[in-house]
């Protein structure tokens, strides 16, 4: 349960405004809260806030339980090896086992079968490849492991006796790796900068990789959104080459991330194949009740660092996705689709595929527009591939860091995770503004919008900050964080967001967790549940050392609520041991929370 007191004297400061050095930037005001929400707190749960900490475990409420449904490692098919905690498997054994540092998911119910579809967005090499003394791939067998671990992996999960485990052998179960064939669609499909040695069509892609938020459509199928796609190609056909500037905006340079999927493929050498990162950064569009179906990358919806995709219908049927590009000074996307949504109409599985791109602006007013990018004067296909290019053209806001998008379910309005950005008010095309308005921004903040006449389709919108993370105890000013932050839910680099049915926006992070300094008493990541009409935010899980907790779903019943752990033990992997404890490897997990009481969770 909420602490009364503290949402009363929240309710007082709710109502006031940040000023700013220049003038009346924004305001964080949020709406008077009903009297009912202050005895539940959140719609449908009440828990006590639980303390930040730096324990090396899942911490929740009293009357909360969790357990392990999904290590990395874990087989999805019976004749495929355990996990081997020692050589931390192998090419083969990777190949039909769950992925590493799952990110966005969502369940399906399909014909009454429960159907976890994950996103393995990379993998820690550290980890993955902790038998080598380099600690990176050093053998073709450790490439083909690492291509394995990424991608989209799907199975069936089951409950017995009480608890949620893999199905193996399920009809469903599948993986989607950096391998997989994947269809082309959109303006770009058979664009002559699409073709390549291996695809003379320009319109059949191979593999989908470093996938981390997810999406998913009211006809059933799955987004996987490719984010950091850059760090897989490198050039050592031509060590100096050099960077043409529309993919440099890319970031991507002659050496990779320490992958060397280009030892096992010529594909990812930039010199020798220079179309072929054209091919990656999208929407990936999969049907997890079709388990032969190809998977479909979707260019209409552009090419960038892909976090989220949330998708919501418009008052007349358009599908409106809102989507992130993480990076620091790019920008915030939707799509609006051509076709209109018709309830269980086969048509639905192509509105994907033709639709117009907007980028947003943010006005120091607290008024915003969405720019058409044809208004950039580049062709179809060409903003299809370099939409960060067309955006800029348009003089869309540069943002910070937008992540996860989550459209609240009772109300029509939208909000977007700016996890930080150091860049902010250092660097000349990222100026402090009223929605980005901290230079160096180590805390990151929550952005709402409004669209006009209640529809997700218009072009004109409202905003405000409905929370500036930030530190109230060590930290001045805006640094603070808003009136909604204090000792006891503070946080940093909000991430992950979604709402559950009831209209609860749960807040995941992946952010700084040293415990000191600038984010002394926010100790691990966490997640966070909050009240969007009250502005009400409280800690409701802390996640193990070194992690991120990131993707989030629930059981059709909404008695269990799944939730990501990403890379625990990422820098240090000696001082982790989660999920199995003892001496034993840190694996990225997906667990189960229920209630002790058997109630709805979301
Ligand atoms: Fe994969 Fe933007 O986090
Ligand atoms: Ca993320
Ligand atoms: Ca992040």
């Amino acid at each position: 349960m909420a602490d009364f007191n503290d949402v009363v004297s929240r309710r007082k400061f709710l109502q006031g405004s940040f000023a700013l050095g220049s003038g009346a930037f924004i305001a964080a005001t949020i709406g008077p809260a009903k009297a009912t929400s202050f005895l539940s707190g959140f719609n449908g749960i009440s828990f006590n806030p639980v303390p930040a900490n730096g324990k090396d475990t899942i911490t929740l409420p009293k009357g909360f339980s969790w357990h392990k449904v999904a290590s990395w490692g874990d087989p999805l098919w019976s004749g495929v090896d355990d996990f081997d905690q020692i050589t931390r498997g192998t090419g083969e054994s990777q190949e039909g086992s769950f992925g590493d540092n799952n990110d966005g998911m969502s369940l399906f119910d399909i014909e009454g079968k429960s159907i976890l579809a994950v996103n393995n967005e990379y993998c820690n090499r550290k980890i993955i490849y902790g038998n080598r003394a380099s600690g990176l791939p050093e053998t073709s067998d450790d490439v083909r492991k690492g291509i394995a671990s990424h991608g989209v992996s799907i199975f069936e999960i089951e409950k017995k006796l009480g608890k949620w485990k893999i199905k193996k052998d399920s009809l469903y179960n599948r993986k989607i790796t950096g391998d997989t064939k994947i269809a082309l669609d959109g303006p770009a499909a058979g664009f002559y900068l699409m073709k390549t040695d291996e695809d003379l069509t320009g319109k059949v892609a191979k593999g989908t990789f470093n996938n981390c938020g997810n999406g998913r459509t009211p006809w059933g199928t799955y987004l996987a959104c490719e984010e950091n796609f850059h760090g897989y190609f490198s050039s050592p056909s031509n060590p100096s080459a050099s960077i043409p500037p529309e993919q440099a905006r890319y970031g991507l340079k002659t050496k990779d991330k320490g992958y060397n999927w280009v030892m096992n493929q010529d594909r990812f050498d930039l010199v020798k194949n220079p179309n072929e990162v054209n091919r990656h950064g999208y929407i990936t569009e999969i049907d997890p009740s079709k388990p032969q179906s190809m998977p479909r990358k979707h260019t209409a919806m552009g090419r960038f660092k892909h976090e989220n995709c949330e998708v919501s219908i418009s008052k007349n049927g358009q599908v409106v996705a809102y989507m992130g590009d993480d990076e620091r000074g790019e920008h915030l996307y939707k799509f609006v689709s051509k076709g209109k949504y018709k309830k269980g109409a086969s048509s639905n599985y192509d509105l994907l595929t033709e639709g117009e791109l907007f980028v947003a602006v943010f006005n120091d007013d607290g008024t915003g527009k969405w720019i058409n990018l044809k208004e950039s004067g580049m062709s179809e296909p060409e903003i299809a591939i370099f939409t960060r290019l067309a955006a800029t053209k348009v003089g869309a806001t540069t943002m910070d860091r937008p992540e996860w998008v989550a459209v609240n379910p009772k109300k029509v309005e939208a909000y977007c995770a700016l996890t930080n950005n150091k860049n902010r008010g250092v660097k000349d095309n990222q100026p402090i503004n009223a929605v980005n308005p901290r230079e160096n921004n180590p805390y990151g903040q929550i952005v709402r919008w409004t669209p006009s006449n209640s529809d997700h389709a218009s072009v004109d919108f409202k905003w405000d900050l409905f929370v500036m993370a930030g530190n109230p105890e060590t930290a001045e000013g805006l640094y603070k964080g808003s009136e909604n932050i204090n000792k006891d839910n503070m946080f940093n680099s909000p991430d992950g967001i979604a709402f559950d049915s009831k209209g609860n926006l749960w807040i995941q992070t992946d952010g700084k967790y040293s415990n000191s300094g600038k984010f002394a008493g926010m100790g691990n990541n966490q997640m966070l549940c909050a009240n969007p009409r009250t502005g009400e935010i409280s800690r409701f899980l802390v996640g193990p050392k070194e992690c991120e907790i990131t993707g989030i779903t629930w059981s059709s019943d909404k008695k269990t609520m799944f939730v990501g752990v990403q890379h625990p033990g990422e820098k240090n992997p000696d001082s982790c041991h989660f999920p199995d404890g003892g001496n034993s490897v840190p694996r990225s997990t997906v667990i189960a929370i229920t209630r002790n009481n058997g109630r709805a969770i979301g």
